[in-house]
């Protein structure tokens, strides 16, 4: 089965396996797991952060940065179609009391002027407007990379306007190598940010929110509230270790062969692609109004293939550190032959 669903469906691999297994652990919930500590140490210092808080999963790290930069009854900006906001099963309204104003956006980028007229005067019967979020790279936009830029110039726009601001980075990795711009750099324009071990980077658990100590000594207080005390997560923690030292790297190949398959099936009748827009690992492309979409990835399923239909009738693929060139290959023929049976 060639699995093209998401970059969340590696298996790890008998190497990330073995240094798992001979992790030095400790109880992380007394601090004293020597895995987690180093992997936070490591990870806050690629971000040029001063501490860093191993959680489960990029939704408990999102949410505990929401929880830590506002207060009830507070109102954040984020772009529509944001993982926060979208796949979050409504946490913002549990956990920190708060709503959000979305902005629809092209590529994830939330127009300044759009911004700006978001942010609610200051009257008591209004919200207040804390925060915006940012997602780099952008899951329902097909993986764009939001510029730096961009960054840039929302900082200042924050600043300018007493607001905090958050990044998503659950795969900031790919927008780091796809840029070239150092993850320090981006450290440097948002209070907190979250990345994830178990996308790009193909460790079978765990992200990080990093930030300042004063806000990650308050998130360590809400993990625990939300039961993410893990006791000997080093295990865990050294599948992210692994990952940085072997994976990172590897990220360049998963964006090279998604613009490969984006090229391939660009050209095949009943398909609608535009190879230009592929910036990193994933690739959408929309079907022939004639075939309808759960039909289409039902089929490529009894085929070998499975895809992600993401509405509109459209697909997304996602490429990944188990995703090589004869599977890529092997996707783009059965892609091929399944919409000529719906085509002829
Ligand atoms: C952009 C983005 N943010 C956050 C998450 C949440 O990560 P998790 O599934 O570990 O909660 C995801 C998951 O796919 C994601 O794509």
């Amino acid at each position: 089965m060639v699995d093209l669903r998401s970059d969340t469906v590696t298996i790890p691999s008998e190497e990330m396996r073995r240094y798992m297994m001979y992790a030095q652990v400790g109880d992380d919930v007394y601090g004293e797991d020597p895995t987690v500590n180093i992997l936070q140490e490591r990870v806050a210092e690629l971000f040029g952060k001063e501490d860093a808080l191993f959680v489960p999963s990029g939704t408990m790290s999102n949410q505990l940065s929401l929880k830590v930069l506002t207060e009830a009854a507070d109102e954040v900006i984020i772009e529509a179609d944001a993982h926060v906001f979208y796949y979050e099963t409504a946490a913002p309204s549990v956990i920190s009391n708060v709503q959000f104003f979305t902005i629809p956006s092209e590529n994830g980028e939330m127009p300044l002027e759009k911004i700006k007229r978001a942010i609610r005067p200051d009257i008591y019967y209004f919200p207040k407007t804390k925060a915006v979020f940012i997602e780099n790279t952008h899951n329902r936009h097909g993986g764009t990379v939001i510029s730096i830029e961009y960054i840039k110039e929302l900082r200042k726009f924050c600043d300018d306007n007493g607001l905090l601001m958050h990044l998503d980075g659950a795969r900031i990795w790919n927008a780091h190598i796809a840029t070239g711009i150092p993850l320090n750099e981006y450290g440097i324009y948002f209070d907190t940010i979250s990345v994830c071990l178990s996308k790009g980077l193909g460790a079978p658990v765990g992200s990080l929110m990093v930030s300042d100590k004063q806000k990650i000594s308050k998130a360590l207080k809400w993990r625990k509230i939300l039961g993410g005390g893990m006791r000997q997560a080093g295990i865990l923690a050294a599948a992210g270790i692994y990952a940085l030292d072997n994976n990172l790297r590897l990220i360049e190949s998963d964006h090279k062969l998604a613009k490969y398959f984006a090229k391939a099936i660009a050209e095949i009748e009943g398909i609608t692609c535009s190879p230009d827009s592929v910036q990193t690992n994933m690739v959408v492309f929309k079907l022939d109004d004639k075939v309808e979409d759960f039909k289409f990835v039902n089929e490529c399923r009894k085929r070998g293939l499975l895809l992600s239909s993401i509405g509109d009738n459209k697909i997304r693929t996602v490429f990944h550190i188990q995703i090589n060139q004869l599977m890529a290959d092997n996707a783009i023929d059965i892609i091929y032959e399944t919409i000529n049976s719906f085509l002829d």
